[in-house]
């Protein structure tokens, strides 16, 4: 038996944290043969409604999992972890923009990247999803200096699971044949869903799509999804937002599907002219643990002017929050 991978998930009861815990005790995440110890981090006020997490986890009989800690001690939850899933924050309600959640949320990341830098393996791998999430992985990844800045990223993998599905239902096909879309950007109403590069089936879905429809409805559905799952059921995505962790992290520790990338929101290193350091979504192929950017990609200019005006927004973003970013 291999030994425990330790996955500490902020914000553990709440709904994305409910839904997660399970899925990743059940072996989603990391594989079946890959044991698992749980950490489950939330505010004092709530670490109590923890236990009933703990003990429905126990009565699954889960054979993965082998251990939880529930705690409100953000140093005990990160203490030595591989995975951490910074899901903790509050999430907008109806007619917000994620950004306007930046001034409440802000705060948590950084104490977070601080108490990782102090206490989590070396090698850890961050996941941010607290929204607004490219931002916020900035925050934490620079109040965590010992850590490599590539070992934090936010999560888009939801935006490109949408795109999948929409393309899937318009060309009448099984999202099992759809590869290489792209998320660029941030993950809010300016990202840049990508489906010029996309494979039906090995084959260029670009000419069978009718463009207008791409750009007048798939586009602005898929930037404005969450708002309207927010709209239909009165609070922000959980499930689905669960199964994109589940797919992020696997993928980033397994290894992408050959022939296929998956968008991750990375610190950039310049690629396509986009300002070093920012946290922005990119196609990326995964192996052995690490991600690449996928290089060299034919941008056409609609998508090269969507792309300007997200990374205009990630820089706004990035100055409203300039005293939470320590100099590097
Ligand atoms: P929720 O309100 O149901 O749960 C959030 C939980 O976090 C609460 O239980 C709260 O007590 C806890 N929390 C708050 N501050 C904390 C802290 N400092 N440490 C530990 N725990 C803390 O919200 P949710 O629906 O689970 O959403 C969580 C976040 O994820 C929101 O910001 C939401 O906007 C975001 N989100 C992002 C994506 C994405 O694709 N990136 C998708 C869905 C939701
Ligand atoms: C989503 O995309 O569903 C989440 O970011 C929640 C939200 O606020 O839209």
């Amino acid at each position: 038996m291999k030994e425990p991978l330790h996955v500490a998930i902020s914000g553990a009861a709440g709904q994305i944290g409910y839904a997660l815990a399970f899925r990743i005790a059940a072996g989603d995440m990391l594989g079946s043969e890959q044991p698992v110890a749980l950490r489950l981090l939330e505010i004092p006020q709530v670490v109590q409604s923890l236990e009933g997490v703990h003990m429905e986890l126990q009565d699954c009989a889960f054979p993965l999992l082998q251990e939880v800690v529930t705690t409100s001690d953000t140093e005990e939850a990160f203490n030595g972890c591989d995975i951490a899933l910074l899901v903790g924050a509050r999430p907008r309600g109806p007619g917000q923009e994620r950004k306007d959640l930046l001034q409440a949320n802000a705060a948590i990341f950084s104490a977070q990247g601080r108490a990782l830098d102090a206490v989590a393996s070396r090698q850890v791998k961050v996941l941010v999803v607290g929204n607004p999430a490219n931002t916020n992985a900035l925050i934490a990844s620079s109040n965590a200096k010992r850590l490599n800045p590539q070992q934090f990223s936010a999560m888009t993998r939801l935006d490109h699971n949408r795109t999948k599905a929409q393309l899937a239902a318009r060309l009448q096909c099984s999202v099992r044949e759809v590869k290489r879309v792209t998320i660029w950007g941030n993950h809010s109403a300016t990202q840049v869903p990508d489906v010029t590069q996309a494979l039906i089936a090995d084959r260029p879905a670009w000419p069978q799509l009718d463009h207008g429809w791409v750009e007048d409805t798939m586009i602005p559905l898929v930037q404005q999804r969450g708002a309207a799952v927010i709209k239909a059921r009165g609070a922000s995505s959980a499930a689905s937002a669960a199964s994109a962790i589940m797919d992020h992290v696997r993928d980033w520790v397994q290894g992408t599907a050959p022939g296929d990338w998956v968008s991750m929101a990375i610190p950039s290193d310049g690629s396509y002219g986009i300002e070093t350091g920012l946290f922005c979504s990119y196609p990326v192929v995964c192996r052995d643990g690490r991600y690449n950017i996928v290089p060299d990609l034919a941008i056409e200019e609609p998508i090269r002017k969507r792309i300007k005006a997200t990374v205009a927004e990630l820089l706004e973003e990035r100055e409203a929050v300039a005293a939470l970013l320590k100099p590097s």
